[in-house]
């Protein structure tokens, strides 16, 4: 694969973007490693990688970000992998309004402003891959994962909307949904932060539930049955980069495959007593 395939990659501080961009960058891609903190840029830099600051918080950095990629391409983009979310853990009855709006502005308006703004770069240049790193809980729902399960089922929703959309004006332009389960990463470091700032668990009716719930985000490790490794991912991106048809879902882990089963042969409540004992 030649140099001029650029890509870039949000989300690349730590887990599945990291080890994305890395491994592009081993392929020969022209990668754009993209933190939202310096510190994180700096440590993409030593690792040989072309790196930017993009928060997706932040239209601005997102404007900027783009702006740099574009310059260094000569106005190209040939793919762009949205990555960098997180998982806002608590009760759905726990969640004040402002959480969740904050869990939507990362995982979905950032997904969204920037993708609106590499659509009209592709459509120019005639081609492109967009591919969104969603989750088998955009799949199906599980407890306590109301504001991360509500932002992947919308990802999933505009995702496969804009796809029907962008096939009336051009054929070559692919969007993919890759759908991990359980990946070692920060994922769940991140999500015990979340809860930990945003949700009041000493006066909630969940109390004793979030003592689980802690000691799972806390356990170093896997800490789901067959977790997979970053790579996992990896494998289903350059799929989705280099098949000249590339698919609208990939699956990566078992538990995804059992569950998109499932949930087409289950009834529904059948599906929900499996569901409510994660
Ligand atoms: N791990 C899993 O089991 C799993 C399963 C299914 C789907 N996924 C999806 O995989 C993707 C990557 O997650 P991961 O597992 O690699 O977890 P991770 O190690 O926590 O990585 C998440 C990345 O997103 C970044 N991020 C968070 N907020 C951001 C913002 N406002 N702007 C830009 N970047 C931001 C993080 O940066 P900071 O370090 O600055 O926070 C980090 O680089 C996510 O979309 C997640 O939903 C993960």
């Amino acid at each position: 694969m030649s140099a001029d395939k650029s890509v870039l990659v949000t989300g690349c501080s730590s887990g599945i973007g990291l080890c994305v961009a890395q491994e592009l960058h081993k392929h020969g891609y022209q990668v754009f490693a993209t933190a939202r903190h310096k510190d994180d840029v700096t440590k993409l830099k030593e690792l040989g990688l072309t790196a930017l600051l993009l928060d997706l918080d932040d239209s601005l950095s997102i404007q900027n970000a783009l702006k740099q990629v574009l310059q260094e391409t000569g106005g190209t983009l040939y793919a762009l992998f949205n990555n960098g979310a997180y998982g806002q853990a608590g009760a759905v009855e726990d969640l004040s309004r402002d959480v969740l709006r904050k869990q939507f502005e990362t995982n979905l308006f950032g997904w969204l402003e920037l993708t609106n703004l590499v659509l009209p770069v592709m459509r120019k240049q005639g081609y492109g891959r967009i591919i969104q790193n969603s989750s088998v809980l955009g799949l199906v729902a599980m407890p306590f994962r109301g504001a991360y399960n509500s932002s992947k089922y919308a990802l999933e929703g505009l995702t496969d909307t804009l796809r029907l959309e962008v096939s009336h004006t051009s054929t070559n332009i692919h969007i993919s949904l890759i759908e991990p389960g359980p990946i070692s990463s920060r994922f769940r470091a991140n999500a015990l932060k979340a809860f930990r700032t945003h949700i009041d668990a000493e006066n909630s009716v969940h109390r004793d539930l979030y003592k689980k719930l802690v000691e799972r985000l806390e356990k170093e490790g896997p800490s789901a049955p067959f977790t997979e490794p970053p790579s996992a991912v990896f494998k289903r991106v350059l799929h989705a980069l280099e098949s000249p048809k590339p698919k609208i879902r990939y699956y990566v882990t078992f538990p995804t495959y059992l569950f998109a089963f499932l949930r087409l042969v289950l009834p529904w409540r059948w599906l929900d007593n499996i569901l409510k004992r994660y």
